[in-house]
């Protein structure tokens, strides 16, 4: 997720690129850059880390432009650098392009682009464009733009300054958002709305699929193709510090309600034209991943419990052992490592230090490693042996929510990709387990839509003391998270117990005013959780029941309230079964009027051991 602004009017438009910038920080900070026309050429200015640092670099510069392009980034294709910050630019430097998204199929354009003899001076999927236009400018740069975009695979929100067309910038968009901001003889274009907020409140929301010529004082919106669309403005009434938060009252609604995209996002270019997973930004080839005898996980909080999940989830299907270690324990006990161990380091930020010193400890037992990570060139990312990306954007709540959603993915499509390897799964049981896989982010979607009841729950239980969350199996793994997540920012006293161990004592507590949330998506271990609702029951402690629809009749009886999901797959219902529980845990939290964002005594990246 990253931010790209553009002004395009008789004002400054370095200035007014910038400023649009900052208030797409929330969307990227590692990297920034900016273009704009001088002396007959483009002028790009680019620089590793925040903005403010691409200002100083700019107060040299005595030059004001009418027209530019800028962007922050949240790195996904190559880590954060100069280099790879941008604005990009083809060969010749006639064309500057600004991205937000990710092209899949660049690998195979870069490398048709580098056999027509185009030098690339960045590891990243957007410097395609920038060439693939510089190839047809001849033509003019909307024509030209529009024959590029047929080519490009994935998602994106361009814009483009060229030297052929100054008066102009082009923009396209698909998959990724896109906004118009109109003024009085100038025009802005963004990533986001809050971007141009100080400037104008009349907007025309790009649709997918679709590009825009943007001049001083016209807008001409067409399909990619250029039919021409006719599209209102919209007036934007949100105040600014809303619209940061997409018009949410807090990041951590924002981040939950995101969590469908993010989800596509991570499988996006991992699943092949056959419907198998074919990771093709794994730097571990078949062979390597055929060859280790133990599997190792290890993470803090919530990745730790991303990677119960996929402990479960690998030990099922591949008839291996795989020990998990909270990455804090990791010293003080003595795990088994060696070199045919592969250990899976789990972290959203890359930079936990307790995560960080037991991938090093790994690689210091001959492991071979591979992180997990969100952030691009983090830490972690840097120091492990391999990495696969979770792709969730920036994650600004410190509860984590979306990047627990896309670890959960990345470890599933991990398992099956194995088990495919292994020879473990048939063509068609893998494709199906990924067809269940891919219809995650709908089910998802499906959920949020229940979220008047939950609300309505939340205004029930905020004055609940104690909660237990309970399940078995996958539910146990889920029932962690559920817990924490209560507890970090509601401050609610939370433990979740494998359902079976209550009886071996946390019963004792059970009494009125306690709440239980029950779940149940598992077929096999259903029953055995209706008995231990009836026990919770029988000692009057309140029964929330979680689990997928088919099962009301039995529950209705038991529970005292349920939740019910969509269909979903056993195995995969993590992912599923999660998000009511955010939502539940979010609602609770803005009942008791508590800090959600930023809860106390929390931090997002936990840089102390
Ligand atoms: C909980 C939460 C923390 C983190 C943990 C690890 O909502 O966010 O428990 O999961 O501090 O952080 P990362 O994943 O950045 O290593």
């Amino acid at each position: 997720m990253c931010g790209i602004t553009g002004y395009i009017g008789p004002r400054n438009g370095i200035e007014l690129a910038i400023d649009q910038l900052h208030r797409l920080e929330y969307r990227g900070y590692d990297s920034a850059g900016i273009a704009f026309p001088q002396n007959g050429g483009l002028r790009v200015i680019k620089s590793e880390g925040k903005i403010a640092r691409l200002e100083s670099l700019l107060e040299g510069e005595k030059t004001a432009a009418f027209t530019a392009v800028a962007h922050t980034r949240w790195a996904t294709h190559g880590k954060p650098s100069h280099d790879n910050a941008h604005p990009h630019t083809d060969c010749t430097g006639r064309v500057a392009v600004v991205h937000n998204g990710i092209i899949e199929n660049y690998l195979e354009l870069r490398h048709a682009l580098q056999e027509r003899g185009h030098a690339f001076s960045s590891e990243t999927d957007t410097e395609v464009i920038a060439h693939l236009i510089e190839e047809q400018l001849e033509q003019d740069l909307v024509e030209a733009v529009k024959k590029v975009l047929p080519q490009l695979r994935g998602s994106y929100a361009i814009a483009v300054l060229s030297t052929v067309d100054r008066e102009k910038i082009v923009v396209a968009r698909k998959d990724s958002p896109l906004i118009i901001g109109l003024g009085e003889g100038e025009n802005f274009v963004a990533s986001d709305i809050p971007a141009v907020m100080r400037y104008t409140r009349r907007v025309i929301v790009l649709e997918d699929g679709e590009m825009a010529v943007v001049t001083r004082d016209r807008v001409q919106v067409m399909r990619a193709d250029g039919t021409p669309v006719q599209r209102d403005p919209m007036e934007v009434t949100w105040d600014e510090s809303s619209a940061e938060k997409g018009g949410y009252p807090h990041f951590m609604l924002k981040e939950i309600h995101e969590e469908p995209r993010t989800l596509r996002d991570t499988l996006r270019g991992r699943i092949s034209q056959d419907g198998l997973v074919a990771f093709s930004d794994l730097s571990l080839y078949p062979d390597e991943l055929r060859g280790f005898r133990r599997i190792l996980i290890t993470a803090c909080g919530t990745a730790l419990h991303a990677g119960m999940v996929g402990k479960l989830f690998f030990e099922r299907l591949l008839r291996r052992p795989v020990d998990i270690w909270f990455a804090s324990e990791f010293r003080y006990g003595d795990p088994i490592i060696d070199e045919s161990t592969l250990a899976i380091i789990i972290s959203q930020s890359g930079e936990t230090a307790d995560t960080l010193a037991a991938l090093r400890a790994c690689k210091e037992h001959g492991a071979t490693t591979l992180g997990i990570v969100n952030v691009v060139g983090s830490s972690i990312a840097r120091e492990a042996h391999h990495v696969l990306y979770t792709y969730a954007g920036p994650e600004i709540c410190v509860a984590s929510t979306k990047a627990y959603i896309t670890q959960l993915a990345v470890l599933y499509l991990l398992g099956i990709y194995l088990a495919q390897l292994e020879g473990r799964l048939s063509n068609e049981e893998a494709r199906a387990m990924v067809h269940e896989v891919q219809s995650l982010s709908d089910r998802v979607e499906q959920v949020l839509k229940g979220e008047e009841q939950i609300i309505h729950l939340a205004k029930q239980l905020a004055p609940s003391t104690c909660f237990f969350y309970l399940g078995r199996g996958y539910d146990y793994a889920v029932s962690l998270e559920a817990a924490l997540k209560l507890k970090e920012i509601s401050y609610i006293h939370a433990e979740a117990y494998p359902a079976g161990e209550m009886k071996h004592g946390p019963l004792a507590l059970v009494e009125p005013g306690v709440t239980v949330v029950a779940f149940a998506t598992q077929p096999s271990t259903f029953e055995k959780m209706v008995s231990n609702m009836k026990e919770v029951k029988a000692r009057e402690g309140f029964v929330l029941a979680v689990a997928p629809e088919g099962h009301e009749d039995i529950l209705r009886h038991v529970a005292d309230e349920l939740i019910v999901l969509p269909p979903v797959h056993p195995t995969f219902a993590p992912v599923v079964s999660i998000v009511p529980m955010q939502l539940l845990a979010y609602y609770i939290a803005r009942e008791r009027g508590c800090e959600i964002d930023q809860p106390r005594n929390l931090a997002k990246s936990v840089t102390v051991e």
